[in-house]
């Protein structure tokens, strides 16, 4: 394949320092493009950063805070120009039942993995339409699309954002930028480590392919959705899940 198809792209990876965002924003660097990796362990970022290259860096922030966004989109553009891509990646889990669910579980993965989409495409928006070009990738969940029992935060966040996508996809698409979501599967990164083995072996047990996905699985369907390849698609969700919802 084409090993530059992002040529001098700026691309935004939240999420970047660990499991499915730093092999997306290690994906886009192969690809030639400009990375900006975000999240709140400097020291993954950093390392995340030094193994993409001189082309890339590190911001520390909680992307949930919309003013820490807005200036460190401000420090991106100043550094590396206006964004091309955008990946709206970073989550946390809390999970628990509802009926112990605590109000400050529900707020802060709603903050993180929702608000932060806000945040982010909120912010990118004037320069794409100014440029006529963009494309926004949110990373969603198969559980977005079917439910999960303990997961009421978790999965009403991953909804929101296949709504958030489809009417962003809607309201810009006159202006040539594209809004697509993926809906990964059961992938094996630090978030599912923390499962226990008996939800593992049920979770394994829905997928035809029978085996958990990789990051890199991920990151290459990404990397699809913000290069050239892509250009006729906006508004959908791709899930990236071995067979599990065949959506
Ligand atoms: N793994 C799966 O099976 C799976 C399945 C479906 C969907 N997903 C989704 O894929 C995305 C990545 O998950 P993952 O499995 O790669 O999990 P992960 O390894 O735990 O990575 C989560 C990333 O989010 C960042 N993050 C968390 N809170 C943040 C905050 N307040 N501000 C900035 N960054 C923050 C973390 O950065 P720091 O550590 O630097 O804070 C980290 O880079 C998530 O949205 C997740 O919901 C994962």
């Amino acid at each position: 394949m084409n090993n530059e198809l992002l040529k001098d792209k700026v691309a935004i990876v939240s999420g970047g320092t660990s499991g499915i965002g730093k092999a997306i924003a290690l994906k886009f660097g192969e690809q030639g493009a400009k990375v900006a990796v975000l999240g709140t362990h400097a020291e993954r970022g950093k390392q995340v950063c030094s193994e993409i290259g001189a082309n890339s860096a590190f911001y520390k922030l909680d992307v949930s805070n919309y003013e820490d966004v807005q200036s460190t989109l401000k420090e991106i553009s100043d550094h590396f120009g206006p964004v091309d891509i955008l990946v709206n990646n970073a989550g946390i889990t809390r999970d628990q039942l509802l009926i112990r669910m605590s109000e400050e579980d529900w707020d802060q993965v709603m903050a993180v993995n929702l608000k932060s989409c806000y945040n982010l495409s909120h912010g990118c928006m004037r320069p794409m339409i100014r440029n006529r070009s963009g494309k926004i990738i949110n990373i969603s969940s198969v559980v977005g699309l079917t439910g999960n029992p303990g997961q009421t935060n978790y999965c009403a966040s991953k909804a929101a954002m296949i709504g958030f996508t489809k009417s962003l996809a809607k309201e810009v698409a006159a202006r040539n930028i594209h809004v697509n979501c993926i809906a990964p599967g059961f992938i094996e990164t630090p978030m599912t480590l923390e499962m226990t083995e008996a939800q593992k072996e049920i979770t394994l047990s829905h997928i035809p392919f029978g085996k958990m996905g990789k990051p890199d699985d991920i990151a290459n369907a990404a990397l699809f959705l913000a290069s050239s390849l892509s250009d006729y698609i906006t508004g959908t969700v791709l899930p990236v899940d071995g067979g599990m919802v065949m959506y």
